[in-house]
């Protein structure tokens, strides 16, 4: 996906968009999230105890929908202007998020796939494949693009009437809207009618509108959906974590007085506390990174260390990129090496715990960046850390669950795109305190 958009333009223009759109992410308006994170976490509460008494005894089939809709709700409430109630619809997901999911899945398997399967060149390869028999992929492919456009386009539209109808309406009284599409929006109008109606800066501006909501569709509710989806297949997986954390999380809501939104948001974007929270979903975005590798351009020339003497550890080879090269860090790779993680492969939320003594620490930093790092990191980090821990908090609080079939086969996420655990069930039940 190009466009006119953060995370698809130049470092340059993504300064400007960042400018305008990081105050949806400080620490205030994480605050005025809090309540809707709230109302739609209920929502889901009471979906898990309908199906906990019903005949299905606890067991959904399917668990990524429940949590691809949750996170559609709020991301939709919170930064979109836009109250999808797809929770409520049932337990399918909206088309336009088939349609997304299935685009990562076939644009990993264009853009990685190739390469693991040859060394030869990507461009001839990609010839190879339209001219080949799986042409048709890439056809079905398009179609999906075109449809998750489409619902795109239409979703823009309502925000465009919403704005402009509250234009009208309340006059004098009108306050620009605080969600940050809403917000783009009134923006892009107010363009509009000072350009004395222009065409040209209407197209412009709705474009760019239509960019950032399909972008932050995107980043903000394939991430959060994917690594939540992990987190639950690791605590299923991993019983006694479950527990330890269950227990953290008792411990915490007993001390907790009526919290004020400041309040509660503080204890949660802070990193010392609920450490052991943290410790799961830092040790779920290690396994299963949702940005598994990331797209860079060289600015300058770069050297960077390639090899290591075995005793001091310091560098003994060198390697130099020049300038204006296309670099992919493959960040997964990262996190498997048992270079930097002891026992990289297995699930140990404890690595993470540096306070107390154990064999896991000294983990450097750089080796570990699920949201990125740097000027083009993820500004959507703070409001995914806050939604993602919610969610735990509340289902671990309420609930005990585990794969409601006990052949569960693990599935290691390597190499993809933003993509979740293969189809699993899980079955929950009311907790015995
Ligand atoms: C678990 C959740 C998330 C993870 C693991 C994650 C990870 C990342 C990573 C690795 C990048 C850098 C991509 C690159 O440079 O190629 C990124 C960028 C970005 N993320 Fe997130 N993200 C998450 C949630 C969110 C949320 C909730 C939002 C917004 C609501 C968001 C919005 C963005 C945007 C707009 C960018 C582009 C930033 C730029 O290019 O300047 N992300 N994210």
């Amino acid at each position: 996906m190009t466009g006119n958009s953060l995370l698809t333009c130049e470092t340059t223009q993504a300064k400007v968009y960042r400018l305008e759109l990081r105050k949806h992410f400080t620490n205030r308006s994480l605050e005025s999230y809090l309540a809707t994170f709230e109302k739609h976490l209920a929502v889901l509460n009471d979906k898990i105890n309908l199906i906990v008494d019903s005949k299905d005894k606890g067991v959904i089939e399917d668990i990524k929908p429940t949590i691809s809709t949750l996170v559609l709700d709020t991301i939709g409430e919170n930064l979109f202007s836009t109250s999808f109630s797809s929770q409520k619809a049932g337990r399918k997901e909206p088309q336009f998020i088939t349609d997304i999911d299935c685009c990562l899945t076939e644009a990993d398997w264009l853009l990685i796939e190739q390469w693991k399967t040859t060394s030869g060149n990507f461009v001839i390869m990609s010839l190879a494949a339209w001219l080949g028999p799986m042409c048709w992929k890439l056809l079905a492919l398009a179609g999906r693009v075109i449809s998750f456009k489409a619902a795109m386009i239409k979703l823009v539209i309502k925000i465009y009437w919403k704005v402009f109808w509250q234009r009208r309406m309340l006059g004098d009284q009108y306050q620009p809207p605080s969600t940050m599409m809403g917000a783009v929006v009134d923006r892009q109008m107010s363009a509009f009618y000072s350009s004395n109606l222009s065409p040209l800066t209407f197209f412009t501006g709705f474009r760019d509108a239509f960019w950032h909501l399909s972008i932050f569709m995107l980043a903000g509710h394939q991430t959060s959906t994917m690594t939540l989806t992990w987190a639950l297949y690791y605590l299923c997986k991993h019983e006694q974590v479950r527990q330890k954390l269950q227990e953290e999380v008792d411990d915490f809501l007993k001390n907790r007085e009526e919290n004020s939104p400041q309040e509660m948001t503080e204890v949660l974007t802070d990193k010392s506390a609920l450490k052991y929270l943290e410790a799961v979903l830092k040790e779920t975005m290690r396994l299963a990174p949702a940005g598994p590798y990331l797209g860079r351009k060289a600015a300058v020339d770069v050297t960077l260390p390639v090899n290591f003497a075995e005793d001091s550890g310091e560098p003994t080879e060198f390697i130099t990129i020049p300038a204006g090269t296309n670099v992919i860090v493959m960040s997964q790779y990262m996190h498997y090496s048992e270079r930097y993680f002891r026992k990289a492969g297995s699930f140990i939320p404890e690595r993470w715990l540096k306070a107390t003594e154990n064999e896991f620490e000294n983990i450097p930093p750089p080796c570990y960046n699920p949201f990125s790092a740097g000027t083009r990191a993820c500004i959507g980090e703070k409001y995914a850390m806050l939604q993602m821990k919610l969610a735990l908090l509340s289902l671990c609080s309420k609930f005990d669950f585990t794969f409601a079939h006990p052949d569960t086969t693990f599935c290691t996420p390597l190499h993809h795109m933003v993509q979740g655990p293969a189809r699993f069930a899980v079955k929950f039940s009311h907790r015995r305190k």
